[in-house]
């Protein structure tokens, strides 16, 4: 099934068509910055100028990088705080008039990885996480999501993890690759002694760069970089849309 994919993110909405049975894209990724302040209303503007980019008059499945309940944001950790509480879903279906299916960004980009990407076929316990501006999380067991995970917000020596371990805190701390990757390493092995996964994909930006800081992390688990990379969150997005058009029910996340 075609269905358009957008990714909402701290920095720029990626959209694109999808093959949703492939994972394929059909069109070139469109980006646009994303607004500043990223208030409910603006963001809303670049999903339906995203629409108008593809004519597109279908579904849609869209990304954002918070807790989505059944369409409704519930927190607003890297995103304007007005969005808590606002429906994403119902408020992107207006000013599209296509079906909107709106999914946290982790959990998108986890269902594409375990369904094309590098954890194809995986039935045990899998842990996916996205590394950027904070750290997303995507838990599956026997390939079915929990989702809403959140595990960038654990504590880990008394701060926020994805404050002192996310990809952009190297940068701004200006560590090298191997202080930052000590810090991912403690990251994961926290995460390992809670979850116990035995996979854990690592998806983001840097997941490009793998070959810099695997070789630091010491998780019992097999680690592996993401195989989609940037589409990883489009292709997710458009298959929890096909899913919710399959089987509409009430605890679609
Ligand atoms: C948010 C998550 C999101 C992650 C990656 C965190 O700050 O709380 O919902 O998945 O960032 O964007």
């Amino acid at each position: 099934m075609e269905l358009l994919g957008i990714d909402i993110g701290g920095s720029g909405i990626k959209g694109a068509i999808v093959d949703s049975e492939t994972g394929q894209l059909l069109t070139d990724r469109h980006r646009i910055p994303t607004p500043q302040p990223s208030v409910p209303d603006a963001v809303a503007d670049v999903v339906a100028e995203m629409a108008r980019h593809f004519s597109w008059q279908g579904p849609i499945g869209c990304t954002f990088p918070a807790v989505v309940r059944r369409g409704q944001v519930l927190t607003a950790a890297n995103v304007d705080k007005s969005w808590i509480g606002a429906q994403a879903q119902e408020l992107f279906s207006q000013r599209t008039g296509c079906p909107v299916t709106v999914i946290n960004d982790a959990d998108a980009a986890g269902i594409a990885e375990m369904t094309f990407g590098a954890g194809q076929g995986e039935q045990g316990v899998v842990l996916v996480f996205t590394l950027g501006t904070g750290i997303g999380s995507a838990l599956f067991t026997r390939g079915v999501l929990a989702p809403n995970t959140e595990l960038g917000h654990l504590e880990l020596r008394g701060r926020e993890a994805e404050k002192w371990a996310a990809a952009r805190i190297r940068k701004e701390e200006k560590l090298s690759w191997k202080e930052w990757a000590r810090r991912l390493d403690k990251y994961l092995r926290h995460v390992e002694f809670l979850f116990w996964p035995d996979l854990i994909i690592v998806g983001g930006g840097v997941s490009k760069k793998h070959e810099k800081f695997f070789p630091y992390i010491q998780t019992k688990a097999r680690l592996v970089p993401a195989a989609l990379r940037n589409n990883a969150g489009i292709v997710g997005a458009a298959m929890a849309a096909h899913a919710r058009m399959r089987h509409p029910s009430p605890s679609m996340s």
